[in-house]
């Protein structure tokens, strides 16, 4: 899969200056992306993908390769984030790699694209702040907003699980990042119930660009309506 570069010359600066502000793409962004690349065949045999969304975009590392590698194939694509550093970084970092075609919005996590999105989503991607940390980080102004999810990182994560009942097409794929400290049965359970099927895609020790120092037990997780693993 084509991956973004975040080192034209024209740019290299701009992200650079934007980094204490956004999150870096560390293992956890390239686990999402390898994730994406490993389920093409699924994703073009099957899901027939005209949406793609991404919530928690950041540096736009993530929604941008996806669409500089898919481009046509996915008829629209989103992208949003909380922070307006993370959107304009996408938005830059976009257009330094080709990519003009993806809807950047502010917004906490779907708020503003609910209506328009409503069971349409058909491949939505997600790294969302899933590290243990004080609850009083979370939401916090700033790059500490990127990774800090209360005391077992599943804040903002429980948030984002609740919306895909109404966001996911019926053929459609949602593939999120977390962590062991998240309790990924649990969450697979959680879903089970909401009516989702799913698989471990990626898992193993990684990085995150989070100041918080550790290394994680991380994975990636698909979550459909249709069951496309035979649970
Ligand atoms: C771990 S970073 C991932 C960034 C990028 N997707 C990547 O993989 O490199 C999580 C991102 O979620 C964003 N975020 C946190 N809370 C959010 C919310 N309530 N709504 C939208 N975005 C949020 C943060 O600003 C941050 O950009």
């Amino acid at each position: 899969m084509e991956r973004i570069r975040f080192d034209h010359p024209n740019f290299k600066e701009f992200f650079e200056s934007k980094l204490p502000f956004i999150y870096r793409p560390d293992d956890d962004s390239k686990n999402l992306v390898d994730a994406v690349e490993q389920i093409q065949p699924l994703i073009f045999d099957h899901v027939k993908p005209a949406i793609c969304l991404e919530i928690g975009c950041g540096s736009g590392y993530v929604i941008n390769s996806i669409a500089k590698s898919f481009g046509s194939m996915i008829v629209k694509y989103y992208a949003t984030d909380i922070n307006s550093v993370a959107i304009e970084t996408t938005i830059a970092s976009g257009k330094a790699n080709g990519v003009t075609n993806v809807q950047v919005v502010k917004t906490n996590l779907v708020d503003d694209l609910k209506r328009v999105l409503q069971n349409r989503v058909d491949l939505l991607v997600t790294n969302p702040p899933f590290e243990p940390s004080p609850i009083d980080d979370v939401g916090k102004e700033g790059s500490i907003c990127a990774w800090s999810a209360g005391p077992n990182g599943r804040t903002i994560i429980d948030r984002i699980l609740v919306e895909f009942p109404d966001l996911m097409s019926e053929h459609g794929v949602a593939l999120m990042c977390c962590c062991k400290e998240n309790d990924v049965e649990d969450i697979r359970r959680e879903m089970k119930k909401r009516g989702f099927y799913s698989k471990i895609l990626i898992e193993g020790d990684g990085t995150t660009s989070s100041s918080y120092n550790r290394i994680y037990y991380q994975y990636v997780v698909a979550f459909s309506k249709t069951n496309y693993w035979k649970e």
